[in-house]
């Protein structure tokens, strides 16, 4: 099945455990309401089941979920961003762990099918990948849970199509929508953390390069900001005319994106839809063009069309890999067009996550205190709640 099932590498082990003491020195928010509020007793004994990119401050979310008294199993979102040292400390530390770093996808399946088979009461899921899967294959473990609380847009997306077919019966609660999430997670952590990646892995210099951003949400806005405070050339592609005028007033360069693909140096998706970048765009693309996305699945970019339009492929450097036209240009993709600052990186910014990853235990704190009381169906994270995590945060500043 591809699981973690105990932390028979030392070594990895070691490692992990590191990485997870450094997330924990470096979150203030989590530390202070895992002594507080966290540790009054709603969440002992709560079947807990956390899906999420599971690097390290994945782990130490479900680690402060554990000291609250929960059982906590743990599965990734996505086996490209998983951290196979992170999954052997949560082993050493005594959670339940299903995951492992680049598994088939039937084995991601099977993961994720023995986490559900835990009947969780609380899920904490990323792009609702979890509760989703609940739902179509163990529909009758619905009845026990007693709410979800989503991490991403796309996952929200996800639930509101769930919800229009009836089919949320229990609170779910769009912990992406806080305030202290999408406005510091999506924008800030985004920028920087997307853009580091990819300077990491090419090695190349920012500064006058023509990026193409598709996409202007809460996500391509961080990542123009940080974009051209490096110098780049930054070019907005948008379907929404609103998004795409707010870009004009930014100062941005907004082109449809067919016409962006002509004189683009580097392209990076970040809308959360399918099939963005196809057979047209790669053909329009210059010589060293370099593909990467920040979005929730690396469907965002049509890679069969990539294959398709290539002679032959190469692999330059770690997590790059070359798709050579027959005309001779190179296209650059990026770690297999999965969202490139964690399949290639340790993702966002610790303090970022701290914010994050503060709304997602709240958010599991309410449900586990309220239950069904919250109501069915999707609901917003009180902003009672992003004022004390703002709070928190500034008196640590
Ligand atoms: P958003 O909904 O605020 O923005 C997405 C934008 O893309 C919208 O303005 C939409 O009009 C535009 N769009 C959709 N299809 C398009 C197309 N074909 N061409 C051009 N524009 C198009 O969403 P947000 O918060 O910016 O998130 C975007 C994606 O990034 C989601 O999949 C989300 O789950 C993911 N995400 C990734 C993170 C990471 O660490 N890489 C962190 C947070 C979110």
């Amino acid at each position: 099945m591809g699981v973690v099932p105990d932390a028979a590498d030392p070594i990895q082990a070691e490692l992990g455990e590191r990485k997870l003491q450094w997330v924990e020195q470096h979150s203030p928010v989590l530390r202070r309401l895992a002594a507080g509020r966290l540790a009054d007793g709603a969440l002992r004994g709560k079947r807990v089941s956390v899906v999420v990119h599971l690097e390290a401050k994945t782990a130490y979310l479900a680690l402060v979920l554990a000291r609250a008294g929960a059982e906590v199993t743990v599965s990734g979102s996505n086996p490209f961003t998983t951290q196979d040292a992170v999954c052997a400390a949560l082993v050493r530390r005594g959670l339940k762990v299903f995951a492992s770093h680049g598994c088939s996808p039937a084995e991601f399946e099977a993961q994720l099918l023995a986490n559900i088979e835990t009947a969780p009461q609380v899920i904490v899921d990323d792009g609702a990948e979890l509760v989703a899967r609940l739902l179509r294959r163990r529909g009758d473990l619905a009845a026990g849970l007693l709410g979800v609380t989503e991490e991403t847009t796309t996952g929200v997306t996800r639930l509101r199509a769930l919800e229009a077919e009836g089919l949320l019966e229990f609170p779910a609660i769009a912990a992406n929508d806080a305030a202290l999430k999408h406005l510091f997670d999506n924008r800030y952590g985004t920028g920087q953390s997307t853009l580091e990646a990819i300077l990491n892995l090419t090695n190349l210099l920012l500064a006058g390069r023509r990026v193409v951003l598709v996409g202007y949400g809460w996500c391509g806005r961080g990542l123009a900001r940080a974009a051209s405070g490096l110098g780049a050339r930054v070019t907005v592609c948008e379907l929404d005319p609103v998004k795409a005028l707010e870009a004009h007033c930014d100062g941005y360069a907004v082109r449809p994106l067919l016409e962006a693909c002509r004189v683009g140096d580097l392209f990076i998706t970040a809308t959360g839809a399918t099939g963005v970048l196809g057979g047209p765009h790669f053909a329009a693309m210059r010589d060293g063009a370099i593909v990467a996305n920040a979005g929730h699945s690396s469907e965002e970019i049509e890679l069969e069309a990539l294959a398709k339009l290539a002679v032959r492929t190469e692999k330059p450097r770690a997590h790059i890999e070359a798709f050579v036209r027959s005309d001779g240009v190179r296209i650059y993709l990026l770690a297999g067009g999965e969202l490139v600052n964690i399949a290639a990186a340790d993702g966002h910014p610790v303090e970022i996550m701290d914010l994050s990853f503060s709304v997602q235990a709240l958010a599991a704190h309410r449900i586990a205190t309220h239950g069904r009381e919250l109501g069915r169906g999707l609901q917003a994270f009180p902003p009672e709640l992003d004022r004390e995590i703002a709070a928190a945060r500034l008196s640590k500043t």
